[in-house]
């Protein structure tokens, strides 16, 4: 006699700042967020850096210095949870590595990592950073100015394609802490199959249209997140 074991089902959690928020790093666009105090062209567009290094070097430095303070919260925690039962794959817009030092294993960065720097001749080149800067002068080994490995404004998002087979495959989708209002990034609602019960996780109410199967859970993600985590790690599928 065999017993039968039925695969995982494939479960996938779509990211924004707002998971992150309660770990003590700024949204973008909330009242007190990173893009009321900062002109978005004058720090992550690729003629920002053009027009000067050092203001984008030190955004993105400071931006790394938060992160490194930062440590996980209740809602990155939750979600290593679930891969108990689930496949679990997590597409984040967010540049900090939380969901990977809380334990998730499967995660997709649409914007680019923090803590890593990229070459400026060969975006292939890319590089952990040692410590919290990159200075004007820190150069590639074929001797180019490093840059944060950061997507800017303007540029291609190489991971795209990858998020939207992922998403295209999901059982159940789960949405936190995000606006859903950049793109491509925010588009990837739209590849999950309608039959998929989707979530949402957000303190604020979201516009979200179009979308069959959807449960808005207004909350934030420290709370919400853990909840919806036990929901699903208790149902019977
Ligand atoms: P936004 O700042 O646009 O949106 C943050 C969302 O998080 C909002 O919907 C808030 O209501 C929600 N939020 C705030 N606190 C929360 C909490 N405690 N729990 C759950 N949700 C909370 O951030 P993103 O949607 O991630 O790109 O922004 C998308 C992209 O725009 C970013 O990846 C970044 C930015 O410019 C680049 O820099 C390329």
């Amino acid at each position: 006699m065999s017993m039968s074991k039925q695969p995982k089902q494939k479960l996938v959690v779509f990211t924004g700042a707002g998971i992150s928020a309660e770990s003590g790093i700024r949204t973008f666009r909330d009242s007190d967020g990173l893009w009321e105090e900062f002109n978005i062209s004058e720090v992550a567009t690729p003629e920002a850096w053009q027009k000067n290094k050092a203001l984008v070097l030190g955004f993105y430095n400071k931006r790394r210095q938060q992160v490194l303070n930062a440590s996980p919260n209740a809602a990155h925690k939750a979600l290593v949870k679930l891969e108990l039962k689930y496949d679990v794959h997590i597409i984040t817009q967010n540049i900090d590595d939380l969901h990977e030092r809380a334990g998730s294993k499967n995660v997709i960065h649409l914007h680019g990592e923090i803590n890593k720097s990229r070459s400026t001749v060969d975006e292939n080149l890319v590089y952990p950073i040692k410590g919290d800067t990159i200075k004007l002068g820190d150069t590639c080994e074929r001797g180019s100015q490093l840059r944060p490995h950061i997507v800017w404004f303007g540029e291609m998002v190489p991971m795209m394609e990858i998020a939207y087979e992922v998403a295209a495959s999901a059982d159940i989708f789960i949405v936190v802490g995000t606006s859903l209002v950049v793109y491509p990034a925010a588009g990837i609602v739209d590849y999950v199959p309608t039959a998929t019960p989707k979530y949402l996780i957000d303190p604020h109410e979201i516009q979200v249209h179009g979308l069959a199967n959807l449960k808005f859970i207004k909350e934030k993600a420290s709370i919400g997140l853990p909840q919806l985590v036990n929901e699903l790690l208790n149902t019977s599928n």
